[in-house]
């Protein structure tokens, strides 16, 4: 099995080159046991992608990292043949960057997964997984979404998702390519850049200083693990139906308030390090999962509890300055 992982350098994508290359640091459930004979990483190194994130694969005979862009056509057509499959993580992925800019939204989640899915098709890639967002359905101020609801994003990122989210589906009703989609929740754990909200505020914490709260603090978010996200797309690249979307969740909701509670508690702060800012534009008040599909059809569960999950993160942060401090102090575009 050949897998070419795109955006393998950011977050999430570089956990899921890990898990699958076999650095222990989860629960092993739920990964496939078929390990890849090779990995190719493409990515663009954009400000937040980081080739720190792979130093613990990086002497694996088996990973390939090709430096670039997915919406250059001539170099994907480059890359692509020669896999089985293609794990598409890379994306323009911070919604408050959308608000003030969201040319890049466009061109790299629209245009580079078009450019993907054209060289899948032209080159006969077994499967193509993509990795979209619960942003794409908007809203929901009770119960929870199921994969046919329809999509209405409200940011210029999720749109963005929600544009290259259809065309994946469209390609595999169009050209029978082999197509399936993810959708999750928001995820959190190690090596995250420090401008989302968990990095964000336990390194600001780390480092003695505020932690900015949106609004009222009563937005909802449903908490994912990375590990858990990365399993369940594991999952889904291996046993997920053609044509089909997942949702991959954490079971756990909760209001901003909530989650800048256990942060401060994790890290010894008190609620005077909170400075309430004006609310984000167009905020989505509450994102909610039905993982029901995933769990009855392929026996995904997240396995690692908020808590646990919370303080093994925030000690990541604690004992990995070197990694983040850097970032913080390199004052990105
Ligand atoms: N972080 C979350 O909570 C979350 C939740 C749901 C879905 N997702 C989705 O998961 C995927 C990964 O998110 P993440 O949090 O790891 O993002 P990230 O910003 O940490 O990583 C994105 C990676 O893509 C690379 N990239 C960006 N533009 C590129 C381009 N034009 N060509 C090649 N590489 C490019 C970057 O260099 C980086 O390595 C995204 O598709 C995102 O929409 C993320």
């Amino acid at each position: 099995m050949r897998i070419l992982v795109t955006g393998g350098a950011g977050f999430i994508g570089s956990e899921y080159v890990r898990m699958l290359l076999g650095v222990p640091g989860g629960d092993a459930a739920g990964v496939p046991a078929q390990a890849p004979t090779a990995l190719t990483v493409l990515d663009k190194l954009t400000y937040s992608g980081n080739l720190a994130n792979l130093a613990p694969v990086r002497d694996d005979p088996r990973l390939r990292f090709v430096r670039g862009d997915i919406c250059d056509p001539a170099l994907v057509d480059e890359v692509v043949p020669g896999h089985d499959v293609i794990v598409h993580f890379a994306a323009e992925s911070h919604v408050d960057r959308s608000i003030t800019g969201a040319a890049p939204f466009v061109t790299t989640n629209v245009l580079g997964t078009q450019t993907l899915l054209d060289a899948a098709l032209r080159h006969g890639a077994g499967r193509f997984v993509h990795v979209s967002t619960d942003e794409v359905y908007g809203s929901i101020d009770s119960g929870s979404w199921t994969e046919n609801w329809p999509l209405s994003p409200n940011s210029p990122y999720s749109a963005s998702k929600a544009g290259s989210d259809l065309l994946a589906l469209a390609y595999h009703r169009t050209h029978g390519l082999d197509v399936v989609v993810t959708r999750c929740s928001n995820n959190y754990g190690p090596y995250q850049f420090p401008e989302k909200v968990v990095p964000l505020f336990v390194t600001n914490l780390l480092d003695g200083g505020t932690v900015p709260l949106y609004g009222d603090g009563g937005n909802v978010r449903d908490w994912l693990h990375v590990h858990d996200h990365c399993r369940g797309v594991a999952m889904v690249q291996e046993k997920g139906r053609a044509g089909e979307v997942y949702h991959i969740g954490g079971g756990t909701e909760l209001t901003n308030r909530q989650l800048t509670e256990r942060l401060l508690a994790a890290c010894g702060a008190g609620w005077d390090r909170v400075v309430p800012v004006t609310d984000r534009k167009g905020h989505d008040r509450r994102y909610s999962l039905d993982i029901t599909k995933i769990s009855s059809e392929l026996g995904y569960a997240p396995s690692i509890d908020l808590d646990r999950g919370l303080a093994e993160t925030v000690r990541w942060y604690r004992d990995n300055r070197a990694w983040w401090e850097p970032l913080k102090t390199a004052g990105h575009p």
